[in-house]
């Protein structure tokens, strides 16, 4: 994990947030590399989900909401709680089902009995602050979609069963954020509602169980790090009849990534009470009209940036980029999927001390920089700069050499299997293409 954190940091994927000001809260802000690979993991999961799903669309709702959506959905009322246990002398707090000692962790002083804590973050609307102005900032995505329910059905015409996708931040009041990006008050979740038939909820509960499982396998985690968990009944969320985690196995344990729910008619049914508009669906052939039951998969944006990353990254051993300087140290590679890798190709003129050689490669560069995600690098020697970019994961590194100058051409290495060929410039980009989208 160190390891992991310290990479993120030296190389712009991750800062802790307001950094000069000491950190903030477990918060963190994504750099130049990391905002490139958050958008990546949100694109591949967007365009599987709109483009490669019959009857899918997808929306993308306000962070504040009417409160009193939040008196339907139960995140005031019911279950929405951690228990916590206070320090009597210093006030610190700590999550009553993690604290395994009688007393603080910071000091040594005595803790109150648990006491229920909830989770939601307020915030004031208005110039005033009073009662009437309180709102909440959203804890999950998903209540944007079950208020527009009715909306998409009608703008859209569409029939069920069907489905919502949505991207979009959340935040918890959580009493012990940790294990850097794992767990943290302001997260990203990328959320689809699978609106059906009751009699129907339990086919498609397995169905989407299998599929987000395929998309994890199919983004690059490797099959013995990711399984799934049952969740037993009495551990249920407030709104759910069931629930399975995909689980990822970090060095810290094997920890839920996303979840795959079926919430039943609590929504629309609890919507239909609050707000006494009748989000009844109702069929025209069958003539039935009853609430329909929603199948969750609600995976978090960064907990699978985390996942990705600790299984992209290996040290191997020193020697890899054959490098004139210490041969014996070990060389980080991060072996991340095509479609993730925030950078995909890097250009590099041999040595910099050879204005043409620099000339050309700085040609390259503009020439590829509008297709692809590219980093142009003339510092240090070749092997140093292969290195650097096994760091970062980028899929091909190409180098412009004296023979370039005569041949108009240059050298493809590919990150994982180190193989160097020989590509004219002017087959540069559709080679390029073709490598970066096939398997
Ligand atoms: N709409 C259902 C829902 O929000 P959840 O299991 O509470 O369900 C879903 O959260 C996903 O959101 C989790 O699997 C995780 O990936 C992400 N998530 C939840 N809390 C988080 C936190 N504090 N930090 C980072 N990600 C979090």
């Amino acid at each position: 994990m160190s390891k992991i954190v310290s990479l993120c940091k030296r190389r712009g994927f991750i800062f802790p947030s307001s950094e000069i000001y000491g950190g903030f809260g477990s918060c963190y802000d994504f750099g130049p590399l990391g905002v490139e690979m958050k958008n990546n993991i949100k694109k591949i999961w967007w365009d599987e989900m709109i483009k490669n799903y019959e009857n899918m669309i997808g929306m993308d709702a306000a962070i504040l909401m009417n409160p009193q959506v939040w008196q339907a959905s139960g995140h005031l009322t019911a279950g929405f709680v951690d228990e916590l246990v206070e320090c009597k002398s210093c006030h610190k707090r700590f999550r009553a089902d993690e604290i395994k000692s009688k007393n603080c962790l910071d000091c040594g002083g005595g803790l109150t009995e648990p006491k229920k804590f909830n989770l939601m973050m307020k915030t004031f609307v208005g110039s005033v602050e009073d009662e009437a102005a309180v709102t909440y900032l959203r804890p999950e995505t998903c209540q944007g979609i079950y208020v527009n329910f009715e909306n998409v059905l009608n703008s859209m015409r569409m029939k069920i069963p069907l489905g919502i996708a949505q991207i979009g931040k959340a935040f918890r009041n959580e009493i012990t954020p940790k294990d850097f990006i794992y767990r943290t008050r302001e997260f990203e979740q990328m959320e689809m509602q699978w609106f059906c038939h009751p009699k129907e909820a339990a086919k498609w509960f397995d169905y989407w169980k299998t599929e987000r499982l395929k998309w994890y396998l199919n983004s690059g985690i490797k099959k013995e790090n990711i399984r799934i968990k049952e969740i037993e009944k009495s551990q249920l969320p407030h709104y759910a009849k069931r629930v399975i985690d995909i689980e990822y196995k970090f060095s810290f344990g094997w920890k839920e990534i996303e979840g795959v729910h079926n919430r039943g008619d609590w929504d629309l049914s609890n919507h239909s009470k609050y707000s006494g508009k009748d989000l009844r669906y109702y069929n025209e052939e069958t003539k039935e009209r009853y609430f329909p039951y929603i199948i969750e998969t609600s995976g978090g944006v960064d907990r699978s940036f985390f996942a990705f990353l600790y299984d992209a990254y290996q040290e191997v051993e020193g020697g890899r980029t054959k490098t004139t300087e210490s041969t014996k140290e070990r060389e980080i590679l991060l072996k991340l999927d095509k479609k993730i890798a925030p950078i995909k190709v890097a250009v590099l003129p041999l040595v910099r001390n050879k204005p043409e050689l620099v000339k050309k490669a700085k040609e390259v560069y503009q020439l590829l920089k509008p297709h692809f995600m590219c980093q142009y690098d003339e510092l240090g020697s070749i092997g140093r700069r292969y290195r650097r970019q096994d760091e970062i994961a980028t899929i091909f590194c190409l180098t412009v050499d004296f023979e370039s100058l005569e041949q108009d051409d240059l050298t493809i290495r590919n990150r994982d299997t180190m193989k160097q060929e020989r590509v004219k410039t002017k087959e540069l980009i559709s080679i390029l293409k073709e490598k970066l989208t096939n398997n």
